[in-house]
Protein backbone atom coordinates (compact mmCIF):
# COMPACT_ATOMS: atom_id res chain seq x y z
CA UNK A 1 0.00 0.00 0.00
CA UNK A 2 1.78 3.11 -0.98
CA UNK A 3 1.72 6.54 1.42
CA UNK A 4 -1.53 7.79 -0.43
CA UNK A 5 -3.82 5.07 -0.07
CA UNK A 6 -3.07 4.55 3.53
CA UNK A 7 -3.97 8.41 4.08
CA UNK A 8 -7.62 6.67 2.93
CA UNK A 9 -6.80 4.07 4.82
CA UNK A 10 -7.02 6.18 8.11
CA UNK A 11 -9.82 8.28 7.21
CA UNK A 12 -12.31 4.92 6.22
CA UNK A 13 -11.45 3.41 10.01
CA UNK A 14 -11.86 6.65 11.66
CA UNK A 15 -15.51 7.24 13.30
CA UNK A 16 -15.46 10.62 14.69
CA UNK A 17 -13.20 14.19 14.46
CA UNK A 18 -13.07 17.68 15.78
CA UNK A 19 -14.08 20.28 13.81
CA UNK A 20 -12.14 23.70 14.43
CA UNK A 21 -13.96 26.00 12.93
CA UNK A 22 -14.91 27.41 16.17
CA UNK A 23 -11.23 27.67 17.12
CA UNK A 24 -10.45 31.44 16.52
CA UNK A 25 -14.09 32.33 14.21
CA UNK A 26 -15.59 35.64 15.61
CA UNK A 27 -18.24 35.74 13.18
CA UNK A 28 -20.43 32.74 13.42
CA UNK A 29 -19.09 31.41 16.72
CA UNK A 30 -18.44 34.30 19.04
CA UNK A 31 -14.86 33.45 19.97
CA UNK A 32 -13.47 35.77 22.75
CA UNK A 33 -17.44 36.39 24.03
CA UNK A 34 -18.16 33.29 26.27
CA UNK A 35 -15.31 31.13 25.23
CA UNK A 36 -11.25 31.28 24.05
CA UNK A 37 -8.22 30.29 23.67
CA UNK A 38 -7.92 28.26 27.04
CA UNK A 39 -11.20 26.71 26.29
CA UNK A 40 -10.46 25.38 22.85
CA UNK A 41 -7.10 24.34 24.02
CA UNK A 42 -8.88 22.25 26.31
CA UNK A 43 -11.19 20.47 23.73
CA UNK A 44 -8.58 19.86 21.82
CA UNK A 45 -6.88 17.76 24.98
CA UNK A 46 -10.42 15.98 25.90
CA UNK A 47 -10.70 14.86 22.68
CA UNK A 48 -7.02 13.38 22.41
CA UNK A 49 -8.20 11.91 26.10
CA UNK A 50 -11.27 10.60 24.42
CA UNK A 51 -9.19 9.06 21.23
CA UNK A 52 -10.53 11.52 18.78
CA UNK A 53 -7.36 11.77 16.78
CA UNK A 54 -8.97 13.50 13.75
CA UNK A 55 -8.84 17.08 13.31
CA UNK A 56 -10.20 19.71 10.71
CA UNK A 57 -9.21 22.98 10.40
CA UNK A 58 -9.38 25.13 7.66
CA UNK A 59 -6.96 27.80 6.11
CA UNK A 60 -10.24 30.43 6.17
CA UNK A 61 -11.01 29.45 9.98
CA UNK A 62 -10.46 32.65 12.57
CA UNK A 63 -8.18 34.14 9.05
CA UNK A 64 -5.31 31.15 9.90
CA UNK A 65 -5.70 31.04 14.20
CA UNK A 66 -7.48 27.68 14.24
CA UNK A 67 -4.61 26.57 12.22
CA UNK A 68 -2.00 28.06 14.12
CA UNK A 69 -3.53 27.29 17.26
CA UNK A 70 -3.74 23.54 15.94
CA UNK A 71 -0.18 23.84 15.52
CA UNK A 72 0.79 24.73 18.67
CA UNK A 73 -1.18 22.24 20.67
CA UNK A 74 0.17 19.33 18.34
CA UNK A 75 3.56 20.35 19.04
CA UNK A 76 3.12 18.84 22.36
CA UNK A 77 0.78 16.08 21.77
CA UNK A 78 2.00 12.26 22.50
CA UNK A 79 -0.38 10.16 19.98
CA UNK A 80 -0.22 10.74 16.37
CA UNK A 81 -3.23 13.32 15.40
CA UNK A 82 -4.41 13.46 11.94
CA UNK A 83 -5.13 17.04 10.15
CA UNK A 84 -6.99 18.12 7.38
CA UNK A 85 -6.85 21.31 6.59
CA UNK A 86 -8.81 23.38 3.33
CA UNK A 87 -8.03 25.88 0.51
CA UNK A 88 -10.21 28.58 0.37
CA UNK A 89 -10.37 29.57 -3.45
CA UNK A 90 -10.32 33.43 -3.00
CA UNK A 91 -10.92 35.22 -6.30
CA UNK A 92 -7.46 36.46 -6.89
CA UNK A 93 -6.11 32.84 -6.66
CA UNK A 94 -6.47 32.34 -10.35
CA UNK A 95 -3.65 29.45 -11.26
CA UNK A 96 -3.46 25.72 -10.24
CA UNK A 97 0.18 26.73 -8.48
CA UNK A 98 -1.97 29.13 -5.85
CA UNK A 99 -3.53 25.21 -4.50
CA UNK A 100 0.35 24.74 -3.29
CA UNK A 101 1.65 27.64 -2.58
CA UNK A 102 -2.11 27.85 0.31
CA UNK A 103 -0.90 24.48 1.39
CA UNK A 104 2.59 25.86 1.97
CA UNK A 105 1.35 28.46 4.28
CA UNK A 106 -1.08 26.28 6.23
CA UNK A 107 1.86 24.01 6.73
CA UNK A 108 3.97 26.82 8.25
CA UNK A 109 0.88 27.80 10.71
CA UNK A 110 0.02 24.09 11.56
CA UNK A 111 4.12 23.65 12.31
CA UNK A 112 3.90 20.43 9.95
CA UNK A 113 5.74 19.07 7.09
CA UNK A 114 2.72 17.27 5.95
CA UNK A 115 -1.33 17.02 6.26
CA UNK A 116 -3.17 13.98 6.12
CA UNK A 117 -5.85 15.11 3.77
CA UNK A 118 -6.20 18.55 1.67
CA UNK A 119 -9.17 19.62 0.45
CA UNK A 120 -10.72 22.16 -2.03
CA UNK A 121 -13.27 24.18 0.40
CA UNK A 122 -15.59 24.60 -2.53
CA UNK A 123 -16.06 24.45 -5.53
CA UNK A 124 -14.85 27.66 -7.76
CA UNK A 125 -16.02 29.73 -10.20
CA UNK A 126 -12.64 30.91 -11.81
CA UNK A 127 -10.41 27.97 -11.25
CA UNK A 128 -11.64 24.92 -13.46
CA UNK A 129 -11.72 21.55 -12.15
CA UNK A 130 -8.86 20.66 -13.86
CA UNK A 131 -6.77 23.36 -12.57
CA UNK A 132 -8.33 22.12 -8.74
CA UNK A 133 -7.09 18.53 -9.26
CA UNK A 134 -3.74 19.59 -10.63
CA UNK A 135 -2.92 21.42 -7.88
CA UNK A 136 -4.27 19.11 -5.60
CA UNK A 137 -2.29 16.49 -7.18
CA UNK A 138 1.15 18.55 -6.72
CA UNK A 139 0.61 18.81 -3.21
CA UNK A 140 0.55 14.96 -3.24
CA UNK A 141 3.27 15.00 -5.36
CA UNK A 142 5.52 17.71 -3.23
CA UNK A 143 5.06 15.46 -0.05
CA UNK A 144 2.94 18.02 1.42
CA UNK A 145 -0.55 16.33 1.28
CA UNK A 146 -0.78 12.77 2.47
CA UNK A 147 -4.25 12.45 0.65
CA UNK A 148 -6.79 15.16 -0.90
CA UNK A 149 -10.42 15.89 -0.75
CA UNK A 150 -12.98 18.23 -1.79
CA UNK A 151 -15.48 19.97 0.28
CA UNK A 152 -19.33 21.52 -0.87
CA UNK A 153 -19.21 19.57 -4.46
CA UNK A 154 -22.16 17.83 -5.47
CA UNK A 155 -22.28 14.35 -7.07
CA UNK A 156 -21.06 15.55 -10.71
CA UNK A 157 -18.32 17.88 -9.87
CA UNK A 158 -17.06 15.00 -7.07
CA UNK A 159 -17.41 12.43 -9.81
CA UNK A 160 -15.43 14.74 -12.42
CA UNK A 161 -12.70 15.53 -9.35
CA UNK A 162 -12.64 11.23 -9.12
CA UNK A 163 -12.01 11.04 -12.62
CA UNK A 164 -9.47 13.97 -12.99
CA UNK A 165 -7.28 12.88 -10.43
CA UNK A 166 -7.47 8.81 -11.26
CA UNK A 167 -5.72 10.02 -14.45
CA UNK A 168 -2.77 10.59 -12.37
CA UNK A 169 -3.19 7.62 -9.86
CA UNK A 170 -4.23 9.79 -6.72
CA UNK A 171 -7.71 8.82 -5.01
CA UNK A 172 -9.76 11.00 -3.82
CA UNK A 173 -10.14 10.48 -0.55
CA UNK A 174 -13.27 12.53 0.45
CA UNK A 175 -16.22 14.94 -0.11
CA UNK A 176 -17.17 17.02 3.23
CA UNK A 177 -20.45 18.58 3.22
CA UNK A 178 -23.41 19.43 5.17
CA UNK A 179 -25.24 15.99 6.72
CA UNK A 180 -27.49 15.51 9.50
CA UNK A 181 -30.76 14.80 10.84
CA UNK A 182 -32.01 17.91 9.41
CA UNK A 183 -30.17 17.96 6.41
CA UNK A 184 -30.06 14.73 4.33
CA UNK A 185 -29.52 16.33 0.92
CA UNK A 186 -26.31 13.70 0.28
CA UNK A 187 -28.18 11.10 1.47
CA UNK A 188 -31.46 11.92 -1.19
CA UNK A 189 -29.66 12.92 -4.10
CA UNK A 190 -27.64 9.49 -3.97
CA UNK A 191 -24.11 11.50 -3.17
CA UNK A 192 -23.72 8.90 -0.22
CA UNK A 193 -24.23 6.13 -2.40
CA UNK A 194 -21.38 6.83 -4.79
CA UNK A 195 -19.46 7.55 -2.26
CA UNK A 196 -19.62 4.06 -0.45
CA UNK A 197 -19.38 2.95 -4.42
CA UNK A 198 -16.19 5.04 -4.90
CA UNK A 199 -14.50 4.38 -1.51
CA UNK A 200 -14.81 8.32 -1.22
CA UNK A 201 -15.32 9.07 2.58
CA UNK A 202 -18.34 10.96 3.16
CA UNK A 203 -16.99 13.41 5.78
CA UNK A 204 -20.12 14.98 7.75
CA UNK A 205 -19.85 18.58 8.70
CA UNK A 206 -22.28 20.34 10.75
CA UNK A 207 -23.41 16.81 11.83
CA UNK A 208 -25.64 18.93 14.88
CA UNK A 209 -27.14 20.82 13.04
CA UNK A 210 -24.88 24.00 14.78
CA UNK A 211 -25.89 22.52 17.96
CA UNK A 212 -29.87 22.37 17.18
CA UNK A 213 -29.85 18.75 17.88
CA UNK A 214 -28.58 18.88 21.04
CA UNK A 215 -31.89 20.49 22.00
CA UNK A 216 -30.85 22.63 24.00
CA UNK A 217 -32.44 25.88 21.44
CA UNK A 218 -35.73 26.25 20.99
CA UNK A 219 -37.86 29.38 19.81
CA UNK A 220 -37.69 31.33 23.53
CA UNK A 221 -34.39 30.24 23.56
CA UNK A 222 -32.56 30.98 20.36
CA UNK A 223 -28.84 30.37 19.17
CA UNK A 224 -26.97 33.02 19.81
CA UNK A 225 -25.49 35.00 16.94
CA UNK A 226 -26.01 34.53 12.87
CA UNK A 227 -27.61 31.14 13.79
CA UNK A 228 -30.61 33.13 15.39
CA UNK A 229 -31.76 34.13 11.80
CA UNK A 230 -30.31 31.09 9.76
CA UNK A 231 -32.83 28.88 11.94
CA UNK A 232 -35.38 31.13 13.17
CA UNK A 233 -37.59 29.66 10.63
CA UNK A 234 -37.02 25.88 11.94
CA UNK A 235 -36.57 26.39 15.61
CA UNK A 236 -40.47 25.45 16.25
CA UNK A 237 -40.53 22.68 14.40
CA UNK A 238 -37.35 20.53 15.31
CA UNK A 239 -39.37 19.44 19.31
CA UNK A 240 -40.93 16.34 18.00
CA UNK A 241 -37.17 15.13 16.66
CA UNK A 242 -35.74 16.24 19.88
CA UNK A 243 -38.36 14.51 22.16
CA UNK A 244 -37.86 10.89 19.71
CA UNK A 245 -33.83 11.56 20.36
CA UNK A 246 -34.16 11.92 23.49
CA UNK A 247 -36.68 8.50 24.32
CA UNK A 248 -34.48 6.62 21.91
CA UNK A 249 -31.35 7.83 23.83
CA UNK A 250 -32.86 6.73 27.23
CA UNK A 251 -33.40 2.88 25.58
CA UNK A 252 -29.51 2.95 25.01
CA UNK A 253 -28.77 4.16 28.64
CA UNK A 254 -29.47 7.49 28.53
CA UNK A 255 -27.36 8.39 25.58
CA UNK A 256 -28.31 12.25 25.00
CA UNK A 257 -30.03 13.81 21.67
CA UNK A 258 -26.41 14.97 20.47
CA UNK A 259 -25.02 11.32 20.91
CA UNK A 260 -28.34 9.96 19.22
CA UNK A 261 -27.31 12.65 16.57
CA UNK A 262 -23.61 11.41 15.88
CA UNK A 263 -24.45 7.69 16.13
CA UNK A 264 -27.63 8.16 13.53
CA UNK A 265 -24.64 9.77 11.05
CA UNK A 266 -21.97 7.37 11.48
CA UNK A 267 -24.90 4.35 11.21
CA UNK A 268 -25.27 5.86 7.92
CA UNK A 269 -21.85 5.40 7.12
CA UNK A 270 -20.29 9.17 7.24
CA UNK A 271 -17.01 10.49 9.20
CA UNK A 272 -18.89 13.27 12.04
CA UNK A 273 -16.44 16.02 12.80
CA UNK A 274 -18.86 17.73 15.24
CA UNK A 275 -17.18 21.08 16.71
CA UNK A 276 -17.32 21.98 20.11
CA UNK A 277 -16.02 25.50 22.54
CA UNK A 278 -16.23 23.74 25.70
CA UNK A 279 -14.60 20.80 26.63
CA UNK A 280 -18.22 19.29 28.25
CA UNK A 281 -19.31 19.25 24.72
CA UNK A 282 -16.71 17.23 23.29
CA UNK A 283 -16.76 14.74 26.09
CA UNK A 284 -20.26 14.21 25.71
CA UNK A 285 -20.06 13.92 21.67
CA UNK A 286 -17.13 11.26 22.20
CA UNK A 287 -20.13 9.44 23.49
CA UNK A 288 -21.68 9.36 19.92
CA UNK A 289 -19.18 6.19 19.14
CA UNK A 290 -18.82 3.39 20.47
CA UNK A 291 -22.70 1.65 20.38
CA UNK A 292 -25.07 1.61 17.46
CA UNK A 293 -28.39 2.36 17.14
CA UNK A 294 -30.72 -0.28 15.68
CA UNK A 295 -32.12 -0.58 12.13
CA UNK A 296 -35.66 0.42 13.54
CA UNK A 297 -34.41 3.29 15.49
CA UNK A 298 -32.43 4.73 12.75
CA UNK A 299 -35.87 4.50 10.74
CA UNK A 300 -38.18 6.00 13.26
CA UNK A 301 -35.22 9.03 13.01
CA UNK A 302 -35.33 9.21 9.63
CA UNK A 303 -39.29 9.51 9.16
CA UNK A 304 -39.57 12.03 11.93
CA UNK A 305 -37.02 13.96 10.03
CA UNK A 306 -38.84 13.73 7.17
CA UNK A 307 -41.87 15.28 8.75
CA UNK A 308 -40.57 17.85 10.11
CA UNK A 309 -38.43 19.25 6.78
CA UNK A 310 -40.19 18.01 4.25
CA UNK A 311 -38.94 20.14 1.75
CA UNK A 312 -34.37 19.81 2.05
CA UNK A 313 -32.15 23.27 2.16
N1 LIG B 1 -16.46 22.39 4.67
C1 LIG B 1 -17.31 23.30 5.06
O1 LIG B 1 -17.78 24.15 4.28
C2 LIG B 1 -17.75 23.30 6.50
C3 LIG B 1 -18.89 24.03 6.90
C4 LIG B 1 -19.25 23.95 8.24
C5 LIG B 1 -18.49 23.21 9.14
N2 LIG B 1 -17.38 22.55 8.73
C6 LIG B 1 -16.57 21.71 9.64
O2 LIG B 1 -17.43 20.89 10.40
C7 LIG B 1 -17.24 21.11 11.80
C8 LIG B 1 -18.55 20.89 12.53
O3 LIG B 1 -19.62 21.67 12.00
P1 LIG B 1 -20.20 22.94 12.76
O4 LIG B 1 -19.20 23.42 13.72
O5 LIG B 1 -20.74 23.85 11.71
O6 LIG B 1 -21.51 22.41 13.51
P2 LIG B 1 -21.84 21.28 14.59
O7 LIG B 1 -20.69 20.41 14.82
O8 LIG B 1 -23.11 20.70 14.13
O9 LIG B 1 -22.16 22.17 15.89
C9 LIG B 1 -21.14 22.70 16.67
C10 LIG B 1 -21.70 23.63 17.74
O10 LIG B 1 -22.75 22.99 18.46
C11 LIG B 1 -22.63 23.30 19.86
N3 LIG B 1 -22.32 22.03 20.53
C12 LIG B 1 -21.43 21.08 20.11
N4 LIG B 1 -21.47 20.01 20.94
C13 LIG B 1 -22.38 20.28 21.88
C14 LIG B 1 -22.87 19.57 22.98
N5 LIG B 1 -22.44 18.34 23.28
N6 LIG B 1 -23.82 20.14 23.76
C15 LIG B 1 -24.29 21.37 23.46
N7 LIG B 1 -23.87 22.11 22.42
C16 LIG B 1 -22.92 21.58 21.62
C17 LIG B 1 -21.52 24.33 19.98
O11 LIG B 1 -22.03 25.66 19.77
P3 LIG B 1 -22.86 26.49 20.89
O12 LIG B 1 -22.38 26.05 22.22
O13 LIG B 1 -22.60 27.91 20.53
O14 LIG B 1 -24.31 26.13 20.61
C18 LIG B 1 -20.67 24.01 18.79
O15 LIG B 1 -19.93 25.13 18.38
C19 LIG B 1 -16.68 22.54 11.85
O16 LIG B 1 -15.99 22.82 13.05
C20 LIG B 1 -15.76 22.54 10.64
O17 LIG B 1 -14.55 21.87 10.94
C21 LIG B 1 -17.02 22.56 7.41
Amino acid sequence: MNETNRGIEFLHTTQMGLGAWQWGDRLQWGYGHGYGEADVHAVFQAAVEQNIHFVDTAEAYGNGLSERLLGNYLKGSKPTIRVATKFFPWPWRLSRDSIPAALKASLRRLKLEQVDLYQIHWPSPLLSLHMLTEGLAKCVEMGSARSVGVSNFGTTKMLQAHASLAQRDIPLASNQVHYSLLNRNVEKNGMLARCDELGIRLIAYSPLEMGLLTGKYSPENPPPGPRRLQYGLRLPKIAPLIKLMYEIGQEHGGKTSAQVALNWVICKGALPIPGAKKPAQILENAGGRGWKLSDEEVHRLNEMSDQINPTED
